[in-house]
């Protein structure tokens, strides 16, 4: 049986006080029973502090990005050992709006991924498609080359640290979630891409996630499905009884 993960994208939100006083509500409220794996990722400036804040709880802290270099004239940029330094071992990498706003592209990507596992971290891969490509029936195609560009020269043994998080990006903080089936579809699908590169052990061993206007109230559901392991949760991250309660509907 493959452990959910519930994991929290805090995006540009959240100062240091209201970052400690979230973590704070959420070590009261969260109790996974050993049956969920909880991530949540602040901003760069206050890892350090929730780091801390998250220390003897089952909380783990991830970052946002990272740069695939080790270190250099990159103003602005965060490197994987900068994170690793103050403890950050988990990464989301590719969120559909680092591609869109940030123009990250699979080439970059594929840069990030492989600096990720060279550094033995934790990878949350992000894939989805867009609303138009959806409607051209182009969903599967976009997410298969979104996952062999980026990931696919990595070793077998690198998807040991590798998470994938399906985010279809008409779903992400429109309202609008992909049903249950439509998430449950392209999961089966990119488990048997992993697999045909991959084979069989690997493809199932693989946590997918689902991404998109997950809430309270239709994370259930969405989790029930096979090949769905957990959520990367944009809004409803931001209030620890929200983000408890898909914790929650992760341990049945
Ligand atoms: P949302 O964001 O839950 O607010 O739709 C999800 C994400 O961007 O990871």
């Amino acid at each position: 049986m493959r452990k959910k993960i519930v994991a929290g994208n805090w995006k540009m939100h959240k100062t240091l006080p209201e970052t400690e006083v979230l973590i704070k509500e959420l070590r009261e409220l969260v109790d996974t029973e050993n049956k969920v794996s909880v991530i949540i990722a602040p901003t760069f400036v206050n890892l350090t502090s929730a780091v801390n804040l998250a220390k003897g709880s089952d909380i783990t802290v991830a970052a946002q990005n990272m740069h695939f270099e080790d270190a250099g004239a990159y103003t602005g940029e965060i490197s994987a050992d900068m994170l690793q330094v103050i403890e950050v071992n988990t990464v989301i990498l590719g969120h559909s709006e680092r591609r869109a706003y940030f123009c990250e592209t699979d080439d970059i990507l594929k840069l990030k991924a492989i600096q990720a596992y060279k550094k033995g971290m934790t990878n949350i891969f992000c894939v989805g498609e867009k609303l138009a490509e959806r409607k051209e029936n182009k969903h599967f195609e976009i997410v298969e080359k979104q996952l062999i560009n980026a990931l696919f020269t990595l070793p077998a043994e690198a998807f040991e640290k590798i998470v994938i998080a399906y985010e279809p990006v008409w779903a992400i903080g429109t309202g609008e979630t992909a049903s249950p089936e439509q998430a449950q579809e392209m999961h089966q699908f990119i488990r048997k891409v992993v697999e045909a590169q991959y084979g069989k052990s690997v493809a199932d061993k693989l946590r997918i996630l689902y991404g998109g206007s997950v809430k309270p109230g239709n994370a259930k559901e969405i989790f029930s499905k096979p090949d769905v392991d957990g959520g990367l949760i944009g809004g409803a991250a931001l209030q620890a009884k929200d983000f408890n309660a898909i914790i929650e509907a992760g341990k049945s």
